[in-house]
């Protein structure tokens, strides 16, 4: 079943970068939304900026790492429109400077690209069963397809895989389970990568394009689906690329 517009939408992540644009993108076609994420100004500007009668769009900050602050973000949305239509997992962290195995606490990328969306699904799936419709969203990434750095493919691979295993479960049911993997977007994740990148609105549409029709994987820009194919196909060929990916990435670290 399509979801129709004017359901309401829990987006995590929404106070800057591929979120914020989601939010911008997803409050124009009518969605009610709750914003989630931990900066409560930035998120409390964008919600008044959406909808300044605070109506339709409200903002809830959230640590999505933390059990109490996840049920207190579903219980508010409850509390405010009823029940959660459709989640959107879309808060994330990389390791961005230096190497995983250097960061003091690499394993937070797992609590929040891959614990934390496993546990709101959790608590938002009941309801969507005993209705029989619903939508989780899950924002993956080419690095679930293409593995680059050791933690943040560790999370997305593992996303991708949740993603697909509970879509297969839900067959039937009239839950729907979607997968958007976005290459480099410019965003807060990305400052620092010296790319040409699309804006996070590419991804922002690409999910509303999924709310209304459900899809396994949706790869954006569509230009990545070549890296994703090459890797498949061919990873010796990869493999030869990835010194030189990590010698300008890390040009500061060589030796280490
Ligand atoms: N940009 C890219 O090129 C790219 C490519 C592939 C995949 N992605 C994925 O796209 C998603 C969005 O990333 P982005 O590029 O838009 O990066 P971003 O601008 O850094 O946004 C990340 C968002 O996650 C939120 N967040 C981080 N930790 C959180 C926590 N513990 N609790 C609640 N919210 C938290 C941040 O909000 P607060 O700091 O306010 O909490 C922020 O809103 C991520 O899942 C990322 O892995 C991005």
């Amino acid at each position: 079943m399509t979801l129709s517009r004017r359901q309401t939408v829990l987006l995590t992540g929404a106070s800057s970068g591929i979120g914020r644009a989601t939010a911008h993108e997803l409050a124009a076609r009518g969605y009610r939304l709750v914003l989630a994420a931990r900066r409560e100004e930035e998120l409390a500007a964008l919600a008044r900026e959406l909808d300044p009668s605070g109506s339709r769009v409200v903002a809830v900050p959230t640590d999505v790492t933390d059990d109490t602050s996840r049920r207190a973000l579903v219980a508010a949305t409850q509390e405010h429109f009823g029940q959660v239509d459709v989640l959107i997992n879309n808060a994330g962290v990389t390791v961005e400077r230096g190497w995983w195995w250097d960061d003091p606490d690499p394993l937070r990328v797992l609590r929040v690209n891959l614990e934390a969306p496993i546990e709101l699904t959790r608590l938002v799936l009941p309801g969507m069963r005993a209705r029989g419709a619903g939508h989780i969203v899950n924002i993956g990434s080419v690095a679930g397809r293409v593995p680059f750095n050791g933690m943040y493919s560790a999370s997305k691979f593992g996303l991708r895989g949740f993603s697909q295993a509970l879509r297969r479960e839900l067959l039937g049911t009239g839950v729907q389970v979607s997968l958007v993997s976005p290459g480099f977007v410019r965003s807060e994740m990305t400052r620092a990568a010296r790319l040409p990148m699309p804006g996070p609105e590419v991804i922002a549409r690409a999910v509303a394009g999924v709310l209304e029709r459900p899809r396994r994987e949706v790869v954006a820009p569509r230009a990545y689906a070549l890296p994703i194919l090459l890797d498949a196909a061919l990873p010796g060929l990869v493999d030869r690329v990835a010194p030189l990916v990590f010698r300008r990435r890390y040009a500061h670290e060589r030796g280490k």
